[in-house]
């Protein structure tokens, strides 16, 4: 099983992903929790996207791409991946069909989050004060979710029309949440 976690900053796509690879047994891939990696352990990477990240537009194709190469052949006996966060793009969308092709895998099930703006607004805000993390601020908010719905949204039509798309109501609690996801999964 091949799965992509969609849904806005602050949708609970990294909440909801950690139980979904517990339970499928799948290994779970975040873009920004790699990125965000790279920046904690101050690598040239790290350097040169930190101000990218924090202004909360996308890190250039370039570096992401070769990133996920690299985590996919390194995984590529596992039982499945969980991609959360990625693909972010059209490019992207169209490079992880090749890279799971050339390795006789494709996207099983695609998981859309859905949540209004004023939770994810209440979300981001409230872990701002628990976490630090930089881009979680009302500032780079607005960014990251105009450009969530230009570059990103437009995106899930390339798996819709395959048919993939499952929505989820993303607002409640964590477990109600998992619970309509897993109902979703138990059937493929
Ligand atoms: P990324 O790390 O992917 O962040 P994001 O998409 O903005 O989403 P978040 O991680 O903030 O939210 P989430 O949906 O995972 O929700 P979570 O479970 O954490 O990307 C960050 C940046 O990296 C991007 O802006 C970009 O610059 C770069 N980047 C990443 N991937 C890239 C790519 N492929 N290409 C180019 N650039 C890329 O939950 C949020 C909070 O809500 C938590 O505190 C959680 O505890 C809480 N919560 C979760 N569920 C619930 C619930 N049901 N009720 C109440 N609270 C909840
Ligand atoms: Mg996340």
């Amino acid at each position: 099983m091949n799965l992509i976690l969609f849904g806005p900053p602050g949708a609970g796509k990294g909440t909801q992903a950690a139980l979904i690879v517990d339970k499928y047994k799948l290994v779970h891939l975040s873009t920004g929790d790699l990125l965000r990696h790279e920046m904690s352990s101050s690598t040239e990477l790290g350097k040169e996207i930190s101000e990218i990240i924090n202004s909360g537009k996308l890190v250039s194709d370039h570096h992401v791409l070769k990133m996920i190469k690299i985590f996919i052949e390194n995984n590529k006996k596992s039982n499945g991946f969980l991609f959360d966060g990625f693909p972010r793009n059209q490019d992207q969308a169209n490079l992880l069909d090749k890279l799971l092709a050339d390795l006789d895998l494709k996207i099983t099930s695609v998981i859309l989050l859905e949540v209004d703006k004023e939770s994810l607004r209440e979300r981001i805000l409230s872990r701002s004060q628990k976490e630090g993390r930089a881009d979680d601020n009302e500032e780079t908010l607005i960014k990251r979710l105009e450009v969530y719905f230009s570059e990103t949204e437009p995106v899930i039509a390339h798996y819709s029309n395959k048919g993939l798309v499952k929505s989820i109501d993303g607002v409640g609690e964590i477990n109600d949440i998992n619970q309509r996801i897993n109902s979703i999964l138990d059937l493929v």
